[in-house]
């Protein structure tokens, strides 16, 4: 119960699916370990005997726990977690919380910190949380990030798995017998998701018909790639991939920045790009054949991303991160 407990957790990319999610159809995500957030707990004798100490220099933050509001979204991991645990009175620890996923960039920044926070707090107690409470508690604080998140944040990383994510269902993994290789690209402009699935919201509220066939168009196609997935034809993905930032471009929800990248990507050889997680800024994705990787990211570099990871995916994801 007293010794260091440290404790990393991915992040993460949306291949298709987002925001149609939210209203009850299926996305797929992948796990991205090239990015994460990393929770330390270690003993702390401050000057309060059984203080909670938090200290995320990323955001500024060095305070106790109780100094927090409710609505905090580490405080929310902390406390969550000792109610998970049934703890009213925890000895006292510092947690450090540092993390390299970009904020408000679709990449799952918050449901990394608080997967991070909710392991390693109850495994410094000696007592781990299972993956489905873990995820449950990080749901919690997606709240506060997201507004009406759908869940597939907290899933994924919580998970470190490729999934097939629908709201209320059992969570499916996927496994990937053929590896398919992705570039992510950055386009540098911060776009908070609460925002985008607001507008999404907005929209839907004043056309429900026509977004309601969006979304329904999205989920066809992301059974589509779950196919092909899993029959080991990934490359046939691309075409769908297309597809699904067309109609995301429908929803109101990309940008010129991410269309630059997008018909970059494509221009250069990629068999689909599409914008993934909120949209409006964060990252895209393009599928590639790894011969192509390196004309790809060249291209997207040109048409100004910020910051560029190649990722293969398949039963253990690999992949390096290159700052453009
Ligand atoms: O965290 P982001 O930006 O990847 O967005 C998550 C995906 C959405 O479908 C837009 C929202 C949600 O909660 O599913």
């Amino acid at each position: 119960m007293t010794k260091t407990c440290s404790v990393t957790a991915p992040g993460k990319i949306i291949l298709a699916g987002e925001h149609a999610v939210v209203y009850g159809q299926p996305a797929i995500a992948l796990p991205v370990f090239q990015v994460g957030a990393e929770a330390t707990v270690q003993p702390y004798s401050g000057d309060q005997m059984g203080a909670i100490r938090i200290v995320a220099p990323d955001i500024n933050l060095d305070s106790q726990l109780s100094l927090l509001a409710e609505n905090h979204p580490l405080a929310m991991a902390v406390r969550g977690t000792l109610q998970a645990l049934e703890m009213q009175q925890p000895p006292g620890c510092l947690i450090k919380v540092h993390s390299t996923i970009p904020i408000a960039a679709g990449l799952g920044s918050g449901a990394a910190v608080s997967v991070a926070i909710i392991r390693a707090l109850s495994k410094f107690f000696g007592r781990p949380l299972s993956d489905e409470i873990v995820s449950q508690l990080a749901y919690q604080t997606e709240k506060q990030y997201h507004g009406t998140p759908s869940g597939i944040d907290n899933t994924v990383i919580t998970y470190g798995n490729a999934v097939y994510f629908k709201r209320k269902k059992p969570i499916l993994r996927l496994s990937v017998p053929v590896p398919f290789t992705l570039v992510i690209g950055d386009s540098g402009v911060s776009s908070p998701t609460a925002i985008t699935v607001r507008d999404v919201r907005q929209s839907w509220e004043r056309e429900p018909s026509r977004y309601d066939q969006i979304f329904k168009d999205v989920g066809k196609l992301v059974d589509k790639v779950r196919q092909h997935i899993e029959s080991g034809r990934p490359e046939k993905m691309g075409r769908l991939l297309n597809d699904n930032h067309t109609l995301l471009q429908e929803m109101g929800v990309s940008s010129v920045e991410l269309d630059q990248l997008v018909d970059a990507a494509r221009g250069a050889g990629a068999l689909g790009a599409k914008l993934s997680g909120g949209g409006r800024g964060g990252n895209m994705i393009a599928l590639v054949r790894p011969e192509q990787v390196k004309t790809v990211i060249t291209a997207m570099r040109q048409a100004g991303a910020r910051k560029i990871i190649s990722t293969t995916v398949s039963s253990t994801i690999t992949g390096e991160q290159k700052d453009a």
